[in-house]
């Protein structure tokens, strides 16, 4: 590990004093973070570039709550038991779901009309709101 000695003699000049080593530490603490921050955000980012609105969605949902029960509301009434629970799911399944619909890589009769006439913002929100549906 020389590289964080060589950084951290630029700021404390050549004396390698306690407190030097200690900000090296947490210099290092910090390049920790910024890469596992990164690690984190990255995909996020790369995957979709839409960002979900749940306001917005509040207009979108009534095409779905028929199926997949009313905002809140937990159990599936007899009759659409097949129906998953989309409430409290993840977001991105949500959204990667719709597109496999809409793209036919998934095929559920209705899901794929339905998700035909979502655009990609559409989706977004949806997936916004129906994951944070608990
Ligand atoms: C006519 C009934 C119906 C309507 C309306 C409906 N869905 Fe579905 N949905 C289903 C069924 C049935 C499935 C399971 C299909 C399958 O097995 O692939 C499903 C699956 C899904 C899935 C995948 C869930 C999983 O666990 O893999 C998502 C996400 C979803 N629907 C979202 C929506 C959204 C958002 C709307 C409104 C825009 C909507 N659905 C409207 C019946 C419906």
């Amino acid at each position: 590990m020389k590289s964080p000695n060589i950084l951290q003699s630029q700021f404390v000049g050549a004396s390698i004093t306690r407190a030097s080593l200690r900000s090296c530490f947490s210099s290092k603490l910090a390049k920790l973070a910024l890469a596992a921050s990164c690690a984190v955000t990255f995909p996020v980012l790369a995957a979709d570039p839409p960002k979900g609105n749940i306001e917005a969605a509040k207009a979108k949902v009534s095409m779905c709550i028929g199926c997949h029960g009313i905002p809140g509301y937990r159990a599936s009434f007899p009759e659409i038991y097949s129906v998953p629970k989309i409430a409290g799911q993840n977001e991105k399944y949500i959204q990667s779901s719709l597109r496999a619909y809409a793209t036919g890589e998934r095929t559920h009769p209705t899901m794929d009309a339905i998700s035909k006439s979502l655009s990609d913002q559409d989706m977004a929100d949806l997936a916004a709101y129906y994951s944070n549906l608990k």
